[in-house]
Protein backbone atom coordinates (compact mmCIF):
# COMPACT_ATOMS: atom_id res chain seq x y z
CA UNK A 1 0.00 0.00 0.00
CA UNK A 2 1.80 3.57 -0.72
CA UNK A 3 1.40 5.73 1.60
CA UNK A 4 0.71 9.46 0.74
CA UNK A 5 2.50 12.74 1.98
CA UNK A 6 0.61 14.72 4.55
CA UNK A 7 -0.14 18.24 4.44
CA UNK A 8 -0.39 19.53 7.85
CA UNK A 9 -3.27 22.55 8.14
CA UNK A 10 -3.06 25.11 10.57
CA UNK A 11 -5.85 27.24 10.89
CA UNK A 12 -5.29 30.85 13.09
CA UNK A 13 -9.03 31.24 14.13
CA UNK A 14 -10.99 29.34 16.19
CA UNK A 15 -14.47 30.80 15.65
CA UNK A 16 -17.27 28.74 14.14
CA UNK A 17 -18.06 29.06 10.70
CA UNK A 18 -13.99 30.83 9.94
CA UNK A 19 -13.66 31.88 7.01
CA UNK A 20 -10.08 30.50 6.95
CA UNK A 21 -10.90 27.18 8.16
CA UNK A 22 -13.15 26.86 4.96
CA UNK A 23 -10.02 27.18 2.68
CA UNK A 24 -8.74 24.08 4.78
CA UNK A 25 -11.60 22.21 4.47
CA UNK A 26 -11.10 22.79 0.85
CA UNK A 27 -7.62 21.70 0.88
CA UNK A 28 -8.93 18.45 2.61
CA UNK A 29 -11.73 18.38 0.47
CA UNK A 30 -9.40 18.49 -3.09
CA UNK A 31 -6.14 16.59 -1.62
CA UNK A 32 -7.01 12.99 -3.00
CA UNK A 33 -7.14 14.84 -6.73
CA UNK A 34 -3.74 15.53 -5.87
CA UNK A 35 -2.46 12.33 -4.20
CA UNK A 36 -1.56 14.29 -1.20
CA UNK A 37 -3.46 13.31 3.03
CA UNK A 38 -4.77 16.43 4.92
CA UNK A 39 -4.75 16.71 8.72
CA UNK A 40 -6.68 19.36 9.78
CA UNK A 41 -5.35 20.37 13.43
CA UNK A 42 -7.39 21.19 16.36
CA UNK A 43 -5.49 21.59 19.13
CA UNK A 44 -5.01 25.49 18.91
CA UNK A 45 -7.42 26.21 21.78
CA UNK A 46 -5.67 23.49 23.80
CA UNK A 47 -2.19 24.68 23.27
CA UNK A 48 -1.12 26.25 26.86
CA UNK A 49 0.42 29.44 26.70
CA UNK A 50 4.05 29.21 25.99
CA UNK A 51 6.72 29.58 28.59
CA UNK A 52 10.26 28.81 28.08
CA UNK A 53 10.14 27.13 31.40
CA UNK A 54 7.94 24.83 30.00
CA UNK A 55 9.79 23.79 26.73
CA UNK A 56 11.30 21.07 28.32
CA UNK A 57 10.74 17.01 28.46
CA UNK A 58 8.33 15.98 29.12
CA UNK A 59 6.53 18.47 26.76
CA UNK A 60 2.90 19.40 28.13
CA UNK A 61 0.98 16.78 26.12
CA UNK A 62 -1.00 19.38 24.27
CA UNK A 63 2.84 20.74 22.75
CA UNK A 64 4.18 16.79 21.83
CA UNK A 65 1.32 16.43 19.76
CA UNK A 66 1.69 19.57 17.72
CA UNK A 67 5.17 18.98 17.06
CA UNK A 68 4.57 15.25 16.41
CA UNK A 69 2.08 16.66 14.14
CA UNK A 70 4.59 18.91 12.27
CA UNK A 71 7.22 15.98 12.30
CA UNK A 72 4.64 13.57 10.73
CA UNK A 73 3.94 16.23 7.47
CA UNK A 74 5.61 16.48 4.43
CA UNK A 75 4.63 20.13 4.45
CA UNK A 76 2.51 22.85 6.41
CA UNK A 77 -0.22 24.50 5.28
CA UNK A 78 -1.23 27.56 7.18
CA UNK A 79 -4.62 30.70 6.98
CA UNK A 80 -4.99 32.78 9.68
CA UNK A 81 -6.80 35.97 9.65
CA UNK A 82 -5.30 39.15 11.00
CA UNK A 83 -6.30 40.55 14.63
CA UNK A 84 -5.16 44.18 14.90
CA UNK A 85 -2.64 44.47 12.16
CA UNK A 86 -0.57 40.99 12.98
CA UNK A 87 -1.56 37.78 13.67
CA UNK A 88 -3.91 36.29 16.20
CA UNK A 89 -2.14 35.41 19.91
CA UNK A 90 -3.87 32.54 20.33
CA UNK A 91 -1.75 31.38 16.47
CA UNK A 92 1.09 33.43 17.70
CA UNK A 93 1.25 30.94 20.54
CA UNK A 94 1.34 28.01 18.54
CA UNK A 95 4.10 28.94 16.64
CA UNK A 96 5.74 30.08 19.84
CA UNK A 97 5.94 26.23 20.64
CA UNK A 98 7.26 25.37 17.43
CA UNK A 99 10.55 27.59 17.80
CA UNK A 100 12.18 25.09 20.53
CA UNK A 101 12.07 22.35 18.19
CA UNK A 102 13.41 21.10 15.34
CA UNK A 103 10.48 19.99 13.45
CA UNK A 104 9.48 22.77 11.50
CA UNK A 105 13.30 23.41 10.22
CA UNK A 106 13.45 23.59 6.86
CA UNK A 107 9.76 21.90 6.23
CA UNK A 108 7.89 23.38 3.04
CA UNK A 109 5.71 25.74 4.62
CA UNK A 110 3.02 28.38 2.20
CA UNK A 111 -0.19 30.27 3.61
CA UNK A 112 -3.41 31.30 1.69
CA UNK A 113 -4.41 34.62 2.87
CA UNK A 114 -8.38 34.65 2.91
CA UNK A 115 -9.12 38.04 3.24
CA UNK A 116 -10.37 40.64 0.86
CA UNK A 117 -7.75 42.63 -0.91
CA UNK A 118 -5.85 45.33 0.83
CA UNK A 119 -6.90 43.25 4.01
CA UNK A 120 -4.59 40.89 5.72
CA UNK A 121 -0.93 42.32 4.84
CA UNK A 122 0.12 42.29 8.75
CA UNK A 123 -0.67 38.79 9.08
CA UNK A 124 1.27 37.78 6.45
CA UNK A 125 4.25 40.10 7.54
CA UNK A 126 4.56 38.86 10.82
CA UNK A 127 3.79 34.95 9.18
CA UNK A 128 6.96 35.39 7.10
CA UNK A 129 9.11 37.00 10.01
CA UNK A 130 8.06 33.93 12.76
CA UNK A 131 8.21 31.68 9.72
CA UNK A 132 11.67 32.55 9.12
CA UNK A 133 12.64 32.70 12.24
CA UNK A 134 11.72 28.97 12.84
CA UNK A 135 14.07 28.10 9.84
CA UNK A 136 10.90 26.89 7.78
CA UNK A 137 11.05 27.06 4.04
CA UNK A 138 8.55 29.17 2.87
CA UNK A 139 7.85 28.30 -0.31
CA UNK A 140 6.82 31.46 -2.10
CA UNK A 141 4.68 30.78 -5.21
CA UNK A 142 2.17 28.72 -2.73
CA UNK A 143 2.08 31.89 -0.33
CA UNK A 144 -1.39 33.43 -2.27
CA UNK A 145 -4.50 35.41 -1.72
CA UNK A 146 -7.97 33.47 -2.22
CA UNK A 147 -10.43 35.61 -0.61
CA UNK A 148 -13.35 33.86 0.88
CA UNK A 149 -15.89 35.56 2.03
CA UNK A 150 -18.24 34.44 5.04
CA UNK A 151 -21.12 34.04 2.52
CA UNK A 152 -18.99 31.62 0.42
CA UNK A 153 -18.81 28.81 3.27
CA UNK A 154 -21.17 25.99 2.95
CA UNK A 155 -23.12 23.96 5.59
CA UNK A 156 -19.99 21.27 5.43
CA UNK A 157 -17.72 23.88 6.14
CA UNK A 158 -15.73 23.96 3.02
CA UNK A 159 -16.12 26.32 -0.26
CA UNK A 160 -18.02 24.82 -2.86
CA UNK A 161 -16.73 27.62 -5.57
CA UNK A 162 -14.60 25.96 -8.62
CA UNK A 163 -12.41 28.79 -9.37
CA UNK A 164 -11.10 28.87 -5.40
CA UNK A 165 -11.22 25.14 -5.30
CA UNK A 166 -9.32 25.26 -8.19
CA UNK A 167 -6.66 27.48 -6.70
CA UNK A 168 -6.44 25.75 -3.48
CA UNK A 169 -5.76 23.10 -5.43
CA UNK A 170 -2.80 24.44 -7.23
CA UNK A 171 -1.33 25.60 -3.81
CA UNK A 172 -1.12 22.05 -2.29
CA UNK A 173 0.96 20.87 -5.93
CA UNK A 174 2.89 23.49 -5.52
CA UNK A 175 3.65 22.24 -1.62
CA UNK A 176 4.04 18.93 -1.97
CA UNK A 177 6.28 19.64 -5.63
CA UNK A 178 8.63 21.51 -2.72
CA UNK A 179 8.34 18.54 -0.34
CA UNK A 180 8.97 15.74 -3.13
CA UNK A 181 12.75 17.54 -3.43
CA UNK A 182 13.84 18.24 -7.16
CA UNK A 183 12.48 16.24 -9.61
C1 LIG B 1 -10.35 41.58 17.16
C2 LIG B 1 -10.30 41.66 15.67
C3 LIG B 1 -9.32 42.40 15.06
C4 LIG B 1 -9.22 42.45 13.66
N1 LIG B 1 -8.21 43.17 13.10
C5 LIG B 1 -8.06 43.15 11.76
C6 LIG B 1 -6.95 43.83 11.16
O1 LIG B 1 -6.11 44.42 11.81
N2 LIG B 1 -6.83 43.76 9.81
C7 LIG B 1 -7.73 43.07 9.02
O2 LIG B 1 -7.55 43.02 7.81
N3 LIG B 1 -8.80 42.44 9.57
C8 LIG B 1 -8.98 42.46 10.91
N4 LIG B 1 -10.04 41.80 11.49
C9 LIG B 1 -10.98 41.09 10.63
C10 LIG B 1 -10.69 39.60 10.57
O3 LIG B 1 -9.36 39.37 10.14
C11 LIG B 1 -11.67 38.97 9.60
O4 LIG B 1 -12.96 39.07 10.16
C12 LIG B 1 -11.39 37.53 9.26
O5 LIG B 1 -12.21 37.14 8.22
C13 LIG B 1 -11.64 36.59 10.38
O6 LIG B 1 -11.24 35.31 9.95
P1 LIG B 1 -12.13 34.03 10.23
O7 LIG B 1 -13.36 34.13 9.36
O8 LIG B 1 -11.28 32.88 9.80
O9 LIG B 1 -12.44 33.98 11.68
C14 LIG B 1 -10.16 41.76 12.87
C15 LIG B 1 -11.17 41.01 13.50
C16 LIG B 1 -11.24 40.94 14.88
C17 LIG B 1 -12.31 40.09 15.53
Amino acid sequence: MTTLPVILLLSGSLRVGSTNEAVLRTARAVAPSVALETVLYDGLAGLPHFNPDDDAEPLPEAVAALRAAIEGAAGVLVCTPEYAGTLPGAFKNLLDWTVGGTEICDKPVAWVNAAAPGRGQGAEATLRTVLGYTGADIVEPACVRITVGRQAVGADGAVADPEVRRQVTEVLRLLAARAAGPA
